[in-house]
């Protein structure tokens, strides 16, 4: 399949955590959407304390090939959010590579369990860097191409339902995603006179390998009244088998329909917005 005439055709987008996951989708949708790609992912552990299995070189790899598979360009490198000097050397080449930057996804992120007078410093300083600090890393490096390029654009920030609510067991994500959505508001003011808009995005349970359900189990074991915030979703889609219910967790996929349509012209009303994916479920 070749990507032309689509609704970002002629457009670049910068995704941060492109190896696997909501990271890979965007990438993949973008792409199929006319975009040319730059991608990139730690692909190694972030800490001892991150417990789930880290992204590997041969994911990015294999995002690079979906892809290059809907006719788009695409440079991938393996960088850390948190090293800014690195994150500045691939947005240079990607401007070089590809001649302009219109759409940012922060989506790197990382996530780990315990209560927060419990945690170790490590734990609370790994979930911070990357998710708060790197993602202003990511915008400190990406913003001064995208306004050089001078067509205005779009920058969605990943943060989630942990953004806008209280998430017991996890009080430390919740602090960095609720930073998230600070950073999204100021920056949208900033950066509006430049024609770039800025939203954030609030997922809820989407099924990739940070959601490690036997830690998450072990936690509500511990402290059931934590289950509250952790509620079923209330709106059961009929899905693309045809099939009715109650489906636990949302697909990469489902949100990177949202992320498609925050980076096209068809949400050029919106900056400053945060918006829920999370089928109506913070609203219990
Ligand atoms: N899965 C969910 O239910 C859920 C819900 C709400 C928000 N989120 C957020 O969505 C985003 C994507 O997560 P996901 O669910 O796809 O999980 P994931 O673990 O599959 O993907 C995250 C990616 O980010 C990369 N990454 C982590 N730290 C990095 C760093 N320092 N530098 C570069 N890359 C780094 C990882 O290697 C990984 O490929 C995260 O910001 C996460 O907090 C996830």
């Amino acid at each position: 399949m070749t990507a032309s005439g689509g609704p970002l055709d002629g457009r670049v987008a910068f995704i941060t955590g492109a190896a696997r996951g909501q990271g890979r989708a965007h990438a993949v949708r973008l792409a199929a959407d006319g975009a040319d790609i730059i991608a990139i992912d730690i692909c190694a552990p972030v800490s001892d304390t991150i417990t789930y299995p880290p992204a590997t070189s041969e994911e990015l790899a294999e995002t690079v090939r979906a892809v290059e598979s809907t006719g788009r360009k695409v440079l991938a490198r393996e960088v850390d959010i948190r090293d800014l000097s690195a994150l500045q050397q691939v947005v240079a080449d990607g401007v070089e590579q590809f001649g302009r930057l219109d759409i940012l996804v922060a989506n790197a992120g990382v996530l780990s369990w315990g209560r927060l007078w419990e945690m170790s410093e490590e734990q609370w300083h790994t979930v911070i860097d990357v998710n708060l600090n790197g993602t202003w890393k990511t915008i400190r490096a990406a913003l001064p191409a995208m306004i050089e390029a001078g067509n205005g654009g779009s920058v969605i920030i990943v943060s989630s339902s942990a953004g806008l609510k209280a998430t017991p067991g996890n009080g430390h994500y919740s602090a960095s995603k609720h930073g998230l959505t600070a950073l999204t508001n100021g920056l949208a003011l900033e950066a509006g006179e430049f024609g770039i808009r800025v939203n954030s995005i609030h997922p809820y349970s989407i099924d990739t390998p940070m959601v490690e359900r036997d830690a998450m189990m072990e936690v509500f074991g511990k402290h059931p009244s934590f289950l509250h915030s952790f509620a079923p979703m209330p709106l059961h889609p009929v899905n693309h088998e045809g099939k009715k219910g109650l489906q636990e967790f949302m697909s990469p996929d489902e949100v990177a329909d949202v992320v498609a349509w925050l980076a096209g012209d068809g949400s050029a009303t919106l900056s400053g917005s945060q918006i829920a994916v999370d089928r109506g479920v913070m609203k219990y």
